[in-house]
């Protein structure tokens, strides 16, 4: 009799140790934040199931890099999902940004590139991811305005919107993000001009990438205070003065001003040792080509095509496309100058 007794409390007990070691192993060995894992299989589902995402699997650690597109850091004690990373990710239907991403607020770096069912604005809300430092929504259907709470997001270092659908004018207030080094919203339908304060952009602000758009005006003078390294304005409906953008004294890669109204003398402009790329063709420039152009080692393509210059060109390697349709232009490769 008490042997049985014996015999079943000690079932008992080991049935006890099964549970709880059930009950342990699992919590203990997954890093995946509960409130993140939560956030991500909300964000599978608003984005329709895609099948891309079978490797969210509820029972699995999310930070286990099984996970397609997702990363996580070691915040000890604990671990946080940083980064989201997505490209070709075929959408079942057409959905709005997955609301469920602003509920990842350890978030550092965000992706989302060539997702052509991705349709609708940006949600105001992506402010609450403030520690992000890298956005990038490109080769999307998303549209709308560029949420205006986009600056408060302090951290950012990168904005690149590249080739959706955006309307509406430049965010003005993006300069006052002040680790911003460069944005890019290249190939959208943004109006307007390029807004005065983008002259205060921070010391390490370097690239500018704005082509492919509706912007119209004049670029302001305070421009004249960034350091560029890429600069693309082209394919807008900007005019007047881009001189401020030349300068001998800094790094610049590539200047492309080409398809505007842009006027102005480029005979007497600065130029930077490091030019690779020049391009203002089809424009309304007049003037000289600066003779410090033959000087540029790294200079491999230049085009100054369709515009008002004149005078002898200084001796590079590009063919005659490069300097055709202009007021008065001569020498090799066109006709020689008349004396
Ligand atoms: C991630 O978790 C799954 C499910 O628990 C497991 O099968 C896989 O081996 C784990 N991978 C790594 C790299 O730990
Ligand atoms: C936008 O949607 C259209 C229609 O689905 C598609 O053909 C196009 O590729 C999409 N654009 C981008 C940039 O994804
Ligand atoms: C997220 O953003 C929305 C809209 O901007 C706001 O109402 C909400 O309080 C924010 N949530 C968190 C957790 O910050
Ligand atoms: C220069 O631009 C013109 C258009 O103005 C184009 O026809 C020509 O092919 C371009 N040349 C080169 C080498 O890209």
């Amino acid at each position: 009799m008490i042997s049985t007794m014996q015999q079943f409390s000690s079932c008992i007990l080991l049935l006890l140790m099964i549970l709880t070691a059930h009950n342990f192993i699992p919590a203990n060995s997954e890093n995946c934040n509960p409130d993140d894992k939560k956030a991500l299989l909300q964000i599978k589902k608003q984005f329709g199931n895609p099948t891309q995402l079978s490797s969210w699997d509820p029972t699995t650690d999310c930070c286990n890099s099984t996970w397609l597109g997702v990363d996580c850091d070691n915040f000890t004690p604990t671990y946080r999902v940083t980064n989201l990373e997505f490209s070709d990710l075929n959408l079942p239907k057409p959905v709005h940004f997955p609301p469920s991403i602003t509920n990842l607020p350890s978030l550092v770096d965000l992706s989302l590139t060539r997702i052509p069912n991705l349709v609708g604005p940006i949600p105001l809300s992506i402010a609450n991811l403030t520690t992000l430092r890298y956005i990038t929504i490109t080769q999307t259907n998303i549209s709308g305005e560029i949420p205006y709470t986009l600056s408060q997001i302090k951290t950012l270092v990168t904005i690149e919107f590249n080739y959706n659908k955006l309307i509406g004018p430049l965010l003005a207030s993006l300069s006052t993000i002040p680790s911003l080094v460069g944005i890019g919203f290249n190939g959208n339908q943004l109006t307007g001009t390029i807004p005065e304060s983008y002259g205060s952009f921070p010391p390490l602000f370097t690239g500018l990438l704005l082509s492919r758009n509706r912007l119209s005006g004049k670029i302001p003078a305070s421009l004249g205070k960034l350091n560029l390294a890429d600069l693309d304005l082209s394919r807008n409906m900007l005019e007047g003065d881009a001189s401020m953008f030349f300068k001998s004294n800094i790094l610049t890669y590539t200047i492309s001003l080409a398809m505007n109204s842009f006027a102005f003398d480029i005979g007497k402009v600065g130029l930077s040792k490091d030019l690779n790329k020049l391009d203002i063709r089809n424009n309304k420039i007049y003037g000289r080509l600066p003779e410090g152009l033959a000087n540029l080692r790294y200079l491999h393509k230049l085009n100054v095509s369709n515009n008002n210059l004149c005078g002898q060109i200084p001796s590079l390697r590009f063919d005659e496309s490069c300097y055709a349709h202009n007021k008065c232009l001569c020498g090799s490769p066109l006709p020689a100058c008349k004396t």
